[in-house]
């Protein structure tokens, strides 16, 4: 490996968007109640409506987690002396910088090694940071991290970051899963960086997720615009409302488009027609909300001990820090 410069690695199946946007679809449009994985809100035009909810006056994760890095980076250099920064669903990596500059400052960082499913993300983002810190390697994978978790095996300590609550889209069942590939897949000196959201007034939450601008409504609905351009559907969009609801029993926000009137839709790429009666929904994203005990808990029977909890002031958002089991920092 040479010091600096940026490189991008496409481990994606040859045939992964049609195979996994064919099979998501028919599985979860097949299934009660119909659901849709909300990875596939994130072409283009998903990818800059997201970047546009981070901005909403609504949207408080982004701020909340961006104040505790800025506040809380140096510590979490200190602590680890990363090597490694490894990111998965990398996206922009705006507060990415944050880390970057605690553990450059701190002079052990050699190496940027980001995740995400978008290529064209990862160039971007990836390009501006090697440009930016010069001697620091970027080495971007392509990969869906909920199927392939390998990574890099350059020397540690290696630091884990998943942030932005992206962890809240998967149920309890799918964070299990997750926590215990990657403590399995983490070394001893290694740690694991998770930012989450934390349950909160359901009137907060909800106008998070159904913003005045209606920006949140747009990048709900692009999903079927998705479906319509990658599967030949006939998705009419003006037709469905953006749902978001607060689901007290799981807390954790379920956003839905709801056809207003009964409708079929074609589905010609998957020789499928969908009959949706009247006020019937689509379930596209859940966004878990996270207590402290209860997250703890579920990181532990994962192969993960919390080390530390650090919240922004108004305690809306935390980050946590943790290490495989039985191991310490
Ligand atoms: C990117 C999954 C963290 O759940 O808050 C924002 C996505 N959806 N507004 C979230 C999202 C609607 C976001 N995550």
């Amino acid at each position: 490996m040479t010091d600096g410069g940026f490189t991008l690695a496409d481990r994606l199946p040859a045939d992964y968007f049609t195979t996994t946007l064919h099979a998501d679809v028919r599985d979860g449009l097949g299934s009660a109640p119909r659901t849709l994985p909300p990875k596939w809100f994130y072409d283009k035009r998903g990818s800059e409506l997201f970047e546009q909810i981070t901005r909403l006056p609504e949207y408080y994760p982004t701020r909340a987690e961006q104040e505790i890095l800025t506040r809380r980076a140096p510590e979490i250099a200190a602590l680890t002396r990363a090597t490694t920064l490894i990111e998965l669903g990398s996206g922009s990596s705006r507060k990415t910088r944050l880390l970057l500059d605690a553990l450059t400052a701190t002079g052990t960082l050699r190496r940027y090694a980001p995740l995400d499913v978008s290529a064209p993300a990862l160039e971007e983002a990836g390009r501006a940071i090697s440009r930016d810190y010069p001697g620091l390697t970027v080495s971007a994978t392509v990969a869906d991290f909920e199927t392939d978790l390998a990574l890099s095996d350059e020397p540690g300590p290696r630091l884990l970051a998943f942030l932005g609550s992206t962890i809240g889209n998967f149920d309890a069942e799918q964070r299990g899963a997750f926590y215990r590939t990657l403590s399995h897949t983490l070394s001893s000196d290694d740690v694991l960086l998770l930012g989450t959201d934390l349950v909160k007034d359901p009137e907060i939450l909800i106008r998070a997720y159904d913003d005045a601008a209606g920006v949140t409504a747009d990048f709900n609905k692009n999903v079927l615009h998705v479906l319509n351009r990658e599967l030949g559907a006939d998705f009419d969009p003006d037709l469905f409302d953006h749902i978001a609801l607060w689901n007290p029993e799981f807390e954790r926000i379920e956003m839905r488009l709801r056809t207003r009137t009964a409708q079929t839709v074609k589905i010609p790429d998957l020789d499928l027609t969908l009959d949706l009666a009247a006020g019937e929904d689509l379930r596209t994203e859940l966004s878990c909300k996270f207590r402290r005990d209860a997250l703890t808990a579920e990181l532990k029977e994962g192969g993960f001990t919390v080390r530390h909890w650090w919240t922004d002031p108004a305690a809306r958002f935390a980050l946590v820090m943790a290490v495989p089991n039985l191991k310490r920092l």
